[in-house]
């Protein structure tokens, strides 16, 4: 087995641009050393991405933009295609994630027209599934979480499925202090990974990246990242604040080969 593994911040809607190139430059001089397999993503707000490209980065800390628009280009007021992202050279590019399923109204449609387009331009997309806290409760959430894959990804080829990362983010986690326990997440990667196996094979099953995010933080990250399905953290709140991200990245190195 030979899966990837990383840290991503998604920094959503907050700093400044210089409050940003700062935490960018302070996280770049002080990264501990990863593995040859082990990657940083750092997704600041749009307007700040032309901008990181140009920072002189490290090769093992990538680009990510949040979100991109579902169409290749057009009359769509205020959207950003993945051809403009592929064209700054950006490598990856967050989808699904829960804040744009529920604020933005996106779908399962609009989410595998998203993954479509980013894959012919070359993007990595990360695609964030997961479920609410009454569907936890309830007992339902795997049947959710595997629609989610059914509806935007399971359309894919196997090759072009091999392209992506997931992101396994429970709603009721994110932001709110709740994580999911490294039992829990485990439990529920290591189903993601068997619908993989089921839908297409073992061995893409294997090779698939799957981070964990919903209040990862440096005091839950190495128990999180000890389970043998999880394979890095999806990181909001905590990656705003280097100390906390940098503790987190150095997690993933302590936990995993
Ligand atoms: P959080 O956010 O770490 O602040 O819970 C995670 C995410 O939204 O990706």
């Amino acid at each position: 087995m030979n899966r990837r593994h990383l840290v991503a911040g998604n920094w959503k809607m907050n700093t400044s641009l210089e409050e940003g190139l700062n935490l960018l430059k302070t996280i770049a001089l002080d990264y501990p050393k990863l593995k040859q397999n082990q990657e940083l993503i750092i997704a600041p707000p749009y307007i700040h991405l032309s901008d990181f490209q140009k920072a002189d980065l490290p090769k093992s800390i990538k680009i990510a933009a949040q979100n991109c628009a579902s169409e290749h280009s057009g009359a769509y007021t205020g959207e950003v295609s993945p051809a403009m992202l592929a064209d700054l050279n950006i490598s990856y590019v967050i989808l699904g994630h829960s804040e744009r399923r529920s604020y933005f109204g996106e779908s399962h449609d609009i989410l595998k027209r998203k993954v479509d387009l980013s894959l012919e331009q070359g993007l990595t997309p990360i695609f964030c599934l997961g479920e609410q806290k009454e569907e936890r409760q309830s007992g339902s959430f795997k049947t959710v979480l595997l629609k989610q894959l059914q509806d935007s990804v399971f359309h894919l080829d196997a090759e072009s499925f091999s392209k992506l990362i997931l992101a396994y983010e429970p709603v009721w986690a994110i932001g709110t202090g709740l994580t999911a326990t490294a039992e829990q997440a485990e439990d529920t990667h290591n189903f993601i990974r068997q619908e993989i196996a089921k839908h297409y094979s073992e061995t893409l099953a294997d090779q698939c990246t799957i981070l964990y995010g919903g209040s990862c933080k440096p005091s839950n990250a190495d128990e999180l990242f000890a389970q043998p399905n999880v394979d890095g953290g999806l990181i909001g709140g905590a990656a705003l604040k280097s100390a906390d991200f940098l503790a987190i990245a150095e997690a993933l190195i302590r936990q995993k080969q």
